[in-house]
C-alpha cells in the first residue's frame, strides 16, 4: 500500500514526462526540472515522444498477434495516445490494468476511466508484484489463462539491483499465460554516455536516480524470453513508420525491446508445466 503524501514543491517523474508529452499536469518545480533536462539533453522531449510512438507500435504488434489484455506498469498520468486508448481502438473490448505510483497520475486516471469497463487505473509500486497481481482491478480485468502483453515502458530504471529488476520481471512474466509478451523501455548510456552523465548530473537529488544500464544487463533480466525483431534498439528504430522519422536522435539515451515468453520453456506459479 503507497502512504506517501503529495509534494508539489518536489518533481516527479510521471509529471515531467507529462510535461513532455504536452499535458497539462505538471507544476512549476516539474517544469524546472524538465528545462534542466533539455538543457543537458536538447532532444529529451522528442525522445520521450519517440518512446511514447514506439509503445504503440509495439502494442499494435501485441494486437495484430492476438493479444487483447495489457497490465501497463508505471503508466504515468493518462494524456492522448494512452494504452488503454490504442487497445480501445484496435478492440473496444479489450482490457487494460494501468498501475502507477504517483498520486496524481493514478488519481487523474481513476477520473479519466471513471465509466469505462475495460480499463482501470491501480495506486500501486510494480516492484511488489504480488500485490499488483492481486489486486481486485487485476484480477478482475485479466485472465492470466490467456495472453498478456506486460508494459514496462521507462520504469525499469527506476529498480536499483537491491530491487532484484530480474526478480520482479520473472514474477510478472511467469505469472501470464505462455504466449504472453513483455515491451520495455530503458535509460541507457550506451549509445551517447557524456549525455546520458550530464542527465544523471541534472536529476541528482531531484527525482530518484534512474539507473544506466546497457542493452546486455537488461536482456539478462529475461531469462525465458525470445526477443522479437529488431531485438533492443533505439526506441525510434523499432520497426518505425514514416512518421517516426522525425523522432530519430542522434544521441539517443535509451532504448526498447519487445520479448514473448517461449511455452516450451516456461513453468507456471503453480509448478504445472505450461
Ligand atoms: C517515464 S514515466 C513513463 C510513463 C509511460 N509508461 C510511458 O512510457 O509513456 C514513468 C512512470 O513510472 C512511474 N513509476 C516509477 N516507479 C514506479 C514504481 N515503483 N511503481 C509504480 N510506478 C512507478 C512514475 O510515477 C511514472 O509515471
Amino acid at each position: 500500500m503507497i502512504t506517501r503524501s503529495l509534494d508539489l514543491d518536489r518533481p516527479s517523474d510521471a509529471r515531467v514526462h507529462d510535461y513532455f508529452l504536452g499535458g497539462g499536469s505538471n507544476f512549476a518545480a516539474d517544469r524546472a526540472l524538465a528545462r534542466r533536462v533539455l538543457s543537458a539533453a536538447p532532444d529529451a522531449r522528442i525522445e520521450t515522444l519517440a518512446h511514447r510512438a514506439c509503445l504503440g507500435r509495439m502494442m499494435r504488434t501485441c494486437l495484430d498477434l492476438g493479444v487483447r489484455q495489457f497490465l501497463d506498469l508505471g503508466s504515468g498520468i493518462p494524456t492522448a495516445g494512452s494504452p488503454h486508448e490504442i487497445a480501445a481502438e484496435a478492440d473496444p473490448a479489450a482490457r487494460v490494468v494501468h498501475v502507477d505510483n504517483d498520486q496524481i497520475a493514478a488519481t487523474q486516471g481513476q477520473l479519466v476511466l471513471a465509466r469505462c469497463d475495460n480499463a482501470a487505473v491501480l495506486h500501486a509500486d510494480v516492484r511488489d508484484p504480488d500485490s499488483v497481481l492481486a489486486a481486485e482491478q487485476t484480477r478482475r480485468l485479466l485472465d492470466f489463462q490467456q495472453p498478456v502483453a506486460v508494459l514496462m515502458f521507462g520504469v525499469l530504471h527506476t529498480f536499483g539491483e537491491h530491487h532484484d529488476p530480474a526478480q520482479v520481471i520473472r514474477r510478472y512474466t511467469e505469472a501470464v499465460a505462455p504466449g504472453s509478451f513483455l515491451a520495455l523501455s530503458h535509460f541507457t548510456g550506451e549509445f551517447a554516455p557524456e549525455r546520458a552523465r550530464e542527465v544523471l548530473r541534472v536529476l541528482d537529488g531531484s527525482c530518484p536516480r534512474p539507473a544506466l544500464r546497457d542493452r546486455e544487463t537488461v536482456r539478462s533480466f529475461l531469462d525465458g524470453l525470445d526477443l522479437v525483431d529488431p531485438g533492443a534498439v533505439p526506441a525510434a528504430d523499432w520497426r518505425p513508420g514514416p512518421a517516426d522519422a522525425d523522432l530519430r536522435s542522434p544521441e539517443p539515451l535509451g532504448f526498447a525491446l519487445l520479448a514473448r515468453t517461449t511455452p516450451a520453456t516456461r513453468s507456471r506459479p503453480d509448478g504445472a508445466s505450461a
